[in-house]
């Protein structure tokens, strides 16, 4: 008999952020093989006895190689578990989500996609940044920082045709991605906000424009992981994050029931 794989995005950092589904198949696993930035919390979903696998990058140390992630995933499938690899943010944004999935349906294995929210979204918003907003930006793109082998993207044609960029892995990059944007024609003064940990007790943002915002995020010792909006919508961070900051006071006097 043939086990199952679910893909399961765990959300931006929240533990309160993965989807229904998402819980319900963590309380079925067999063996949860998990990120560095899936919430730690989310494990405790699974039952006591299911297997826990860290296979995340330990600062220092070499990440596990993609294959062999790929080939556990398949050697307990077949082996007739029922597999949760639990991926932060979504499964199928720069989380190498498809490249399971193709192992799976390769070896024959059936597996279901739980998406979840991305960062991409969850950290703009978290931080009171709509990436659409009426009048001031009708699309938005999500974009690399650094390529799959430590080369960067071409920003030039999505930066010309989009009104809200949302970067992720640009926190080493930050200098170069805001002078690239820069160079590729956005305004040296057009609003921009980096959001580490987002969603979680560590949130920190800083706003500024694309030509002070490194040096703020520097003097700020912003860092991994953190996301990267560059556009007119930024400069709503700072009313929407206070309105949702004392949304967050209220809620704290409530009394959990
Ligand atoms: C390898 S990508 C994975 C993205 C993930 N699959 C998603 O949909 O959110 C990791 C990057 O996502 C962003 N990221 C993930 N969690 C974040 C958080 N809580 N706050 C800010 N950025 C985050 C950072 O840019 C980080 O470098």
């Amino acid at each position: 008999v043939s086990g199952i794989v679910y893909l399961v995005g765990a959300g931006p950092g929240d533990p309160k952020l993965i989807t229904v589904r998402g819980a319900e198949v963590l309380a079925l696993a067999d063996v949860v093989v998990y990120d560095r930035l899936a919430a730690p919390e989310l494990l405790d979903l699974a039952p006591a006895t299911a297997e826990r696998v860290y296979v995340g990058k330990e600062p220092g140390r070499a990440a596990v190689p993609q294959e062999d992630i790929e080939a556990l995933l398949v050697e307990r499938g077949l082996a007739g578990d029922v597999v949760v690899r639990l991926k932060g943010g979504d499964p199928f944004v720069f989380g190498r989500g498809g490249e399971e999935a193709l192992a799976c349906s390769r070896a024959g294995i059936p597996f279901e996609v739980v998406p979840g929210v991305s960062a991409a979204v969850a950290a703009p918003a978290a931080a009171g940044i709509p990436v659409t907003h009426r009048g001031l930006a009708r699309s938005f793109a999500v974009v690399t920082a650094s390529g799959a082998h430590g080369d960067g993207v071409d920003l030039a044609a999505v930066a010309a045709a989009t009104d809200t960029l949302v970067l992720l892995m640009a926190a080493g990059k930050l200098e170069q991605t805001c002078r690239a944007l820069i160079d590729a024609g956005r305004p040296a003064d057009e609003p921009a906000a980096i959001v580490q940990w987002a969603t979680t007790p560590d949130q920190r943002q800083v706003t500024g424009t694309l030509a002070d915002l490194p040096a703020l995020a520097l003097a700020a010792s912003i860092g991994p992981p953190a996301a990267l909006v560059v556009g007119p919508v930024a400069a709503l961070a700072y009313e929407l994050a206070a309105a949702r900051a004392s949304e967050l006071t209220k809620a704290a006097c409530i009394p959990n029931s």
